[in-house]
C-alpha cells in the first residue's frame, strides 16, 4: 500500500534535505511534493495568499493524490506547522486509502534553524521563522491531526479545499 508521508517542522530544520535523501534511496517508488518549489514554478516563488496560494495548494493536493493512486509513496516536506494543513493532507490520506506517517522535525531548536536558514543562499528569514516558532508553541494540545479523524464521514465536503479524488488516470 502507498504510504502518503508528512513532515512538520520550522524553515531552516531539515525537512527537504531529508525527504531528498528518503526519496533517492528508492526512487522508483518515492517522489517528494513540495508547495515552495510549486510557488518557484508556478508564481516565481511569489506568496500570495487567498490569490495565488489556492492555486498552488489545488496543484500540490492533486499532484499527491495521482501519485498515490498510482501505487507511489509520496513525501510532503512542507512546514505544515498549523493543523490546518495537516488536516488537509490526512483527507487526502483517508479518501486515498492509503498509509499515513508523520515525520517531525519540531524539536530542532529555533536557533539551530535560524542558523542554518541564514547560511541559505535563499534564506526565509528570521521574522517568519519567529512568526512560525509562535505559531507552532500556540498549536492546540492534544494528538495531531490523521487520518482517523475522518474515519466517521466527511462532513462538510462543501469546505473542501481540491481535495477531491479524481478518476483513476491512465
Ligand atoms: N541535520 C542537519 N544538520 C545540519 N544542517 C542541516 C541538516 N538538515 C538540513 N541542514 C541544512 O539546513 C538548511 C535548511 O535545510 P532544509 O532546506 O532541509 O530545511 P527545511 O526544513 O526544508 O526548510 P523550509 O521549511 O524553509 O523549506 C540547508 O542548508 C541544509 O543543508
Ligand atoms: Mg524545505
Amino acid at each position: 500500500m502507498a504510504t502518503l508521508h508528512v513532515m512538520r517542522g520550522l524553515p531552516g530544520s531539515g525537512k527537504t534535505q531529508a525527504a531528498k535523501e528518503w526519496v533517492a534511496q528508492n526512487p522508483e517508488h518515492r517522489a517528494r511534493i513540495n508547495r515552495d518549489d510549486l510557488r518557484q514554478m508556478m508564481h516565481d516563488g511569489r506568496y500570495i495568499p487567498k490569490v495565488t496560494e489556492p492555486q498552488i495548494v489545488a496543484v500540490r493536493n492533486i499532484s499527491i493524490i495521482t501519485m498515490l493512486r498510482k501505487g507511489f509513496d509520496v513525501i510532503s516536506d512542507d512546514s505544515n506547522i498549523t493543523h490546518v494543513g495537516l488536516r488537509d493532507l490526512a483527507r487526502i490520506a483517508f479518501r486515498s486509502g492509503v498509509g499515513w506517517e508523520v515525520h517531525d522535525f519540531t524539536h530542532v531548536p529555533v536557533e539551530e534553524c535560524l542558523r542554518r536558514d541564514a547560511e541559505r543562499e535563499r534564506p526565509v528569514g528570521a521574522p517568519i521563522i519567529w512568526k512560525l516558532y509562535h505559531q507552532l508553541q500556540n498549536a492546540p494540545d492534544g494528538p495531531l491531526p490523521s487520518p482517523a479523524d475522518f474515519a466517521q464521514a466527511d462532513r462538510h465536503p462543501e469546505q473542501d479545499r481540491g481535495l477531491s479524488v479524481p478518476s483513476p488516470t491512465t
